[in-house]
């Protein structure tokens, strides 16, 4: 009990105490940076505290001073001697060495599309697939009108309100939501594609795709065989964009 009366003994016992709790007290654990900064705290306040008077100072040094002066602390000063280099090195070493890394993603973010997809119980054939709704020009607004309204209703807290892969919940994805401005998406895809992608959505990727934790939902269950055809004449004239044509070999090959 004599002991725990040096000042000395008390700030290091309030120190470990304060490094413990705050370590693995905390759930989530504190990053590092947060951690060093409140320790730092500690120690300034736990420095004021043996420094507020002339004894209490007195008995905090003591220690210190005869482990540095004493003949008899002799063992102690050289194995402290040891130890602490040691400690350094070790912790530079830590700081140094190489990271596992984790492996790069390498995706295709475009995979060939399957040559047929089951759809609502029916085989629906995607290669050479044209957008049917495109053969009647005279009802072209009014599908594109429903499909904006399927994608306000759908798709707009993914994709965003300017189709720009911003919307809300956007920031909490990754890979994010497909930004149908960038000329990379739609743009250069085939309706049929885009068809595939929104009936089987990230669900419904080959193997080629992952590691891939797309949120694309499948919409096959909601959205009916027309529905999806709107939505995609809607992407492409609120964006301004063309989809792509199929060239004829690979109208042929199929
Ligand atoms: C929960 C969020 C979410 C919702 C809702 C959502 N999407 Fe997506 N969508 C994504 C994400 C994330 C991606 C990118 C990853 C991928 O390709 O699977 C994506 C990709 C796509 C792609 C592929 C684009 C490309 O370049 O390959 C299309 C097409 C698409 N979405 C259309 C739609 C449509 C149409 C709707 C509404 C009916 C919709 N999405 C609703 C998250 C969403």
């Amino acid at each position: 009990m004599r002991l725990l009366r040096s000042r000395f003994l008390q700030a290091v016992l309030i120190l470990v105490l304060a490094f413990v709790i705050l370590r693995f007290g905390i759930r989530p654990p504190a990053p590092w940076s947060v951690l060093t900064l409140y320790l730092a705290i500690i120690f300034m306040a736990v420095m004021v505290f043996v420094s507020s008077d002339r004894d209490s100072w007195r008995s905090f040094i003591g220690p210190i001073w005869t482990t540095l002066v004493r003949p008899e602390r002799r063992p102690l000063r050289i194995a402290l001697v040891i130890v602490i280099p040691l400690l350094v090195g070790y912790y530079a070493y830590t700081q140094a060495a190489a990271k596992p890394q984790a492996p790069p993603e390498l995706r295709a973010v475009h995979p060939a599309p399957p040559a047929s997809i089951q759809f609502r119980n029916k085989e629906f054939n995607i290669s050479g697939a044209e957008n049917p709704l495109r053969k009647d020009a005279a009802k072209f607004r009014e599908h594109v009108s429903k499909g904006g309204e399927i994608y306000i209703r759908n798709c707009v807290y993914c994709h965003g309100d300017n189709l720009d892969g911003k919307g809300h919940f956007a920031p909490g994805f990754n890979p994010p939501p497909a930004n149908f401005q960038d000329p990379g998406t739609i743009a250069m895809l085939q309706e049929a594609f885009l068809f595939w992608r929104i009936a089987k959505g990230g669900p419904g990727l080959p193997k080629e795709s992952t590691p891939w934790n797309s949120v694309m939902p499948p919409w096959e269950d909601r959205l009916t065989e027309e529905q999806i055809w709107q939505v995609i004449m809607y992407l492409y004239d609120a964006t301004g964009q063309q989809p792509r044509r199929w060239e004829a070999s690979e109208h042929a090959s199929h």
